[in-house]
């Protein structure tokens, strides 16, 4: 454990504070009232966006500076680009909070006239579903209160550093089902994304993290965005030792690496993939029964056994039901470099050099070939015999992802509690938005269908090959007649005795109905 952000025995009663007290944090939202996530995107206009998609800040900058919205231009440039601006600007766009209170909270620095920020501070909205037929509903804005990334101050990051709304935040947000539940844990909740989401539609949200600067940016926030969550200190499941939670949600610190990394966004100080281990094997113990936990992990994968191997051991005898997508893979050196840029080390340093041979020396005398990157969801089941699912899913799933997820855990139960007897007498529907393509080969008879797949359009976005029977079985699932009518016609078509069809193609069906091709349509 990083010993510089070791929490005291009773730093998780200690009430956790915002930067500023609730009368500055009044007149700071009232500045901030106009620095939204629609506003910006208008002062941006199309260009200033694909600017600030892909991290092209002085492309940004110049967009801003040719707006006369003069306030929200300056809390832009301060806050979102970390550029200085001179202090009369920054004093009216920040009015009715004085600049002095600003700076004594350690929001920004003045000096010489000119003002700068120390901390990111901006808009951010749930991206809601589109529903087809209904009009998109408007999401309240919130405001996200954490360092800047080294994309904005170059250079090595502070080993305290709170980082950001990020890829991997975003990934958790979107994976995470947003169905109403009673008392809702983030786990390492940094600047508090995983929180504000949460409070929508959790009860009660409780933040935990190591570190108190981390702690102390949530609680602000939170308190910009109108939020109420009891944040507590300590590490992974201390500060909520004997609690039950309907949902837990944590993007850990999973970096992987020899455990002395000292940053607390990314290394926890246990070495190899430990922390992973340490929360799979405890996350059941804070689950209420049918509760749901989701983490973002990475795990390694070791010379003489295979990811899937090396997590089951993790998830035996836990009581969940667990789905564990491998998103991707990526090797030792890719993955040193990748963390190193990250946490803002210059390519080619000799303090990168360094680091990299001995992260990489380590990987080596680990015997690990790689990293699979990914996403847990567990649900408490207390199965005996739990649902137990670990694949790769490299696809462009549909986002936000989360709402399939409950969809597919009821159709993991519902196979296997059905028989191939009651299967065969089901009810089963073809998805709507299904595509079959085929790929033709050119061969000595001209061109000749080789490769039939169904894709979704919608949801996972899972394809798969079938053959041409399996793809006409699936066009005969409407969801009135039992399975057998269509493997019936199937059987007829091919001149192969109704059984052995069944035998062949059953085995499919079940993987079409847990990939959500098909629908049973009872029990469900
Ligand atoms: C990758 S950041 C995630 C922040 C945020 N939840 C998000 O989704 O962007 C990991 C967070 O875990 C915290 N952390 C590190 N070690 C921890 C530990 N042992 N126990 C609890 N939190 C820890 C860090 O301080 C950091 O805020």
């Amino acid at each position: 454990m990083n010993e510089r952000t070791q929490p005291d025995e009773n730093a998780a009663a200690t009430a956790v504070t915002p930067l500023f007290e609730p009368r500055d944090l009044d007149r700071l939202r009232q500045a901030l009232a106009g620095y939204r996530v629609e506003s910006v995107h208008d002062l941006l206009g199309p260009a200033g966006q694909s600017a600030h998609a892909r991290g092209d800040l002085a492309g940004v900058g110049r967009h801003v500076r040719r707006s006369d919205d003069r306030p929200l231009a300056t809390l832009i440039d301060l806050f979102l680009l970390g550029t200085d601006v001179p202090e009369a600007d920054a004093r009216a766009a920040l009015s009715p909070l004085p600049l002095e209170t600003a700076h004594g909270a350690g929001l920004l620095e003045v000096s010489a006239g000119a003002v700068r920020a120390r901390l990111d501070v901006r808009p951010y909205a749930e991206a809601l579903p589109a529903r087809p037929g209904s009009p998109s509903a408007a999401a309240e804005t919130w405001w996200v209160v954490s360092d800047f990334g080294s994309d904005v101050r170059p250079g090595p990051l502070a080993p305290d550093h709170v980082l950001g709304i990020g890829s991997a935040s975003v990934t958790l947000a979107q994976a995470t089902p947003r169905v109403p539940v009673g008392r809702a844990l983030d786990l390492g909740t940094g600047c508090g994304i995983q929180a504000l989401h949460l409070g929508r539609h959790a009860r009660q949200v409780v933040g935990t993290d190591i570190s108190a600067r981390a702690l102390r940016l949530a609680a602000t926030t939170a308190a910009l965005s109108d939020q109420t969550w009891d944040l507590r200190r300590g590490s992974l499941l201390s500060p909520v030792a004997g609690e039950q939670f309907d949902l837990v949600v944590a993007n850990p610190p999973f970096v992987v690496s020899a455990g002395t990394g000292g940053y607390d966004y990314r290394d926890s100080g246990l070495e190899g993939d430990g922390v992973c281990r340490e929360l799979f094997t405890g996350l059941p113990s804070v689950l209420a029964p049918g509760g749901t936990a989701q983490l973002l992990a990475n795990w390694i994968i070791p010379t003489d056994q295979s990811w899937q191997e090396r997590l089951a051991g993790w998830l035996d005898g836990l009581g969940c039901d667990a789905w564990v997508w491998q998103r991707e893979v990526v090797e030792p050196g890719e993955y040193v470099s990748m963390w190193l840029r990250d946490a803002g080390e210059a390519p080619g340093s000799p303090r990168w050099t360094s680091l990299y041979g001995a992260w990489l020396d380590w990987f080596a005398a680990s015997a690990v070939v790689g990293v699979g990157m990914g996403l847990v969801t567990l649900w408490r089941s207390d199965a005996a015999d739990p649902v137990l699912v670990m694949e790769d899913v490299p696809q462009a799933v549909e986002q936000p992802v989360g709402g399939h997820l409950p969809g597919w855990i009821e159709r993991q139960r519902w196979l296997a509690a059905t028989p191939d007897e009651q299967l065969r007498t089901a009810r089963v529907r073809a998805a709507d938005g299904l595509v079959r393509s085929t790929d033709d080969l050119l061969g000595a008879d001209g061109w000749a269908p080789a490769i039939t797949r169904l894709r979704q359009s919608y949801g996972m976005r899972w394809e798969v090959e079938v053959d041409d029977s399996i793809a006409s079985l699936v066009a005969g699932c409407d969801g009135a007649t039992p399975l057998f009518a269509p493997i019936t016609v199937l059987a007829a078509s091919l001149d192969v005795p109704v059984a052995e069809v069944a035998d062949a193609v059953l085995p499919v069906v079940r993987d079409l109905i847990g990939r959500g091709f098909l629908r049973p349509e009872d029990g469900l």
